[in-house]
């Protein structure tokens, strides 16, 4: 399988996506290692930061591939769960890195879901002014979603995400053998941002999940790999043209985000629903949202709404059984990173395929709209 670029210049980066990726680290990523054999005095240890779980799952693995060039693993544990993504742990991990004499031209490894990779990400942002790093994404989520495209940050009492910087990784190694070992929820969740690709960019790929996504889901060989390279095709194409998001391109991977992020709030950012859920459920309140605007087909509604309840995810608000009314979601939503002064842009749909960004959404319509979805 050939690699998908990231053009960013001097930036650029491959993500290579295959069975096996973990096993074949050595091959992969030996220039990034050597650097850190020759800067660290030859120590011959590589930093590899690891979520407890992908270590059980994988760590062996990854330092049986690095033992084949007589180099050691440094590990650095990070318990699962958002609450990792923490200043504590950032203080920790730079300690860590900076004890073990870490310099810009060494790499250091991210292996775990998200909240791993954003960390290690932040983390060699600020160490030293810019620390190379590789992500080892091991869940759905994090291949096709968040080891991709540098967005780094940790989280505070303010909010997720508020703290951080765009730092491009040098390596994304995608091994899919490590999503045999993933809790169907989890695979459903990082399933979520699968479909969004199609629905915001691709109508034949959403077409193609219609048929597919069950055997996406059940983890078939072929189809995920698929799945996973049109995913991270159409997300390093979406980077390499607005890195930053200072056009409207980027701002389309938020698609189902604005409307998720209230109910993860309302949620508490628990495990009661996970980020992929929460999206699942924005993309389908999008969905509904712009066709009551009159500017997205009812068919495609149920197309979406279809699509998002066969793969097991949230569909319907009232499934949620929030108590809350429209207003206060709006209200969430008006506290996320994303709002801009008193308006709040809105990623809408105009067909299965295409999304845009809509700036003049009333926020009260919105409330109201909410207020008749939570009422079943
Ligand atoms: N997850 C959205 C982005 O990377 O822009």
């Amino acid at each position: 399988m050939s690699p998908i670029r990231v053009e960013l210049g001097g930036r650029s980066y491959d993500v290579q996506v295959g069975a096996g990726l973990i096993d074949d680290a050595i091959v992969q990523a030996r220039d990034f290692i050597e650097t850190y054999a020759l800067t660290g005095g030859g120590s011959r240890k590589v930093p590899v930061v690891a979520d407890t779980n992908a270590r059980k799952y994988h760590g062996e693995r990854l330092a049986h591939s690095l033992a084949s060039d007589e180099y050691e693993i440094a590990w650095f544990d990070v318990k699962p769960g958002e609450g990792s993504k923490s200043w504590e742990n950032l203080e920790r991990l730079t300690d860590w890195l900076l004890e073990l004499g870490v310099t810009r031209q060494d790499h250091v490894f991210a292996l775990g879901g998200g909240v791993v990779g954003d960390l290690v990400g932040f983390a060699c942002a600020i160490l030293k002014r810019g620390v190379g790093f590789v992500q080892l994404p091991t869940t759905l989520l994090a291949q096709v979603d968040s080891s991709v495209g540098g967005k780094t940050a940790i989280n505070t009492r303010a909010g997720k995400n508020l703290i951080g910087a765009f730092h491009q990784p040098s390596l994304v190694l995608v091994d899919t053998t490590t999503l045999a070992t993933l809790p169907d929820r989890e695979m459903r969740a990082g399933y979520a941002e699968v479909l969004k690709y199609g629905l915001l960019g691709d109508a034949a790929f959403f077409a193609w999940l219609e048929t597919n996504g069950s055997k996406v889901l059940a983890r078939d060989a072929a189809a995920l790999e698929y799945a996973i390279c049109t995913s991270i095709a159409m997300k390093a194409h979406i980077v390499a043209a607005d890195e930053k998001e200072t056009q409207d391109l980027r701002a389309l991977l938020n698609l189902g985000h604005t409307f998720g992020h209230a109910l993860e709030a309302e949620t508490g950012f628990s495990h009661d629903l996970l980020h992929g859920e929460a999206v699942a459920m924005g993309m389908v309140l999008a969905a509904r949202y712009s066709a009551r605007r009159g500017g997205f087909d009812h068919a495609d509604v149920i197309r979406v709404q279809r699509a998002v309840a066969a793969a097991g995810l949230p569909s319907r608000l009232e499934e949620l059984g929030l108590k809350c009314s429209g207003s206060r979601l709006v209200d969430h939503m008006r506290h996320d990173k994303k709002a801009e002064a008193a308006t709040l842009p809105f990623l809408l749909l105009r067909s299965v395929g295409e999304a845009h960004v809509a700036r003049d959404v009333d926020l009260k319509d919105v409330a109201a709209f909410l207020d008749d979805e939570l009422a079943g």
